[in-house]
């Protein structure tokens, strides 16, 4: 391929972002959780569940450190209120393909805030007579919580910052990024 004299901005290493977890930190870390998740659910063919979009990243990982039969869904889940803000009104945008009655659920989420979000979720998967209805979360933003949410599988606890990477956006930029980084302005983010 030919070299261009133009350089692109580099969006890993830019200067808006401040690394708080690395990916090495990330890998290390959903190692462990799978770990566990691997012996708690060993026979109980679960159904993990992510929420879309920011948990695909985390899910993808997760399930590759799980070593017992299991299967996948995806729902897609919209709280209103600004970019870095949620109101509290939930509503499924996409809803899951199957039944899950008698069904042990493991929901995979990036991130609980408020947990607002997670809370009606959690509460809407037990009314369909599934086994049981645990919760993995990346991030724990435990200092904004409205909603108490009992998070089964944690990956890190983290302060009242608004990050963004490995799925988590900022006006639907940054999920590529491999780590998580706190937006040190996120009025001239985008
Ligand atoms: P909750 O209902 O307030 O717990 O909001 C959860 C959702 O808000 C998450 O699934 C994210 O989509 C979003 N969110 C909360 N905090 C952050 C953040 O720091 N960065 C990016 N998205 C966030
Ligand atoms: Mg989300």
């Amino acid at each position: 391929m030919a070299t261009s004299s133009v350089r692109m901005p580099s969006e890993f290493s830019n200067p808006n972002l401040e690394v708080l977890l690395s990916e090495q930190q990330l890998q290390t870390r959903i190692k462990e959780l799978g770990a566990e998740i691997t012996r708690d659910y060993a026979g109980l063919n679960p159904l993990l569940i992510g929420v879309l979009k920011g948990a695909c990243f985390f899910l993808s990982d997760l399930l590759r450190a799980i070593d017992t039969r299991l299967s996948i869904e995806f729902m897609a889940i919209s709280s209103y209120g600004s970019s870095t803000r949620t109101s509290g009104e939930v509503r499924i945008m996409k809803d899951l393909d199957v039944p899950i009655e008698g069904r042990h659920i493991l929901v995979v989420e990036d991130i609980v805030d408020t947990g607002l979000t997670l809370s009606y979720l959690l509460a809407n998967l037990k009314s369909r007579g599934a086994a049981s209805v645990k919760l993995a979360a990346l991030l724990d933003k435990h200092e904004r919580r409205e909603k108490d949410v009992k998070i089964d599988y944690l990956g890190f606890p983290i302060p009242d910052y608004f990050v963004v990477g490995y799925g988590l956006d900022f006006a639907e930029r940054y999920r590529n990024l491999p780590f998580i980084a706190v937006l040190k302005n996120p009025e001239t983010a985008s």
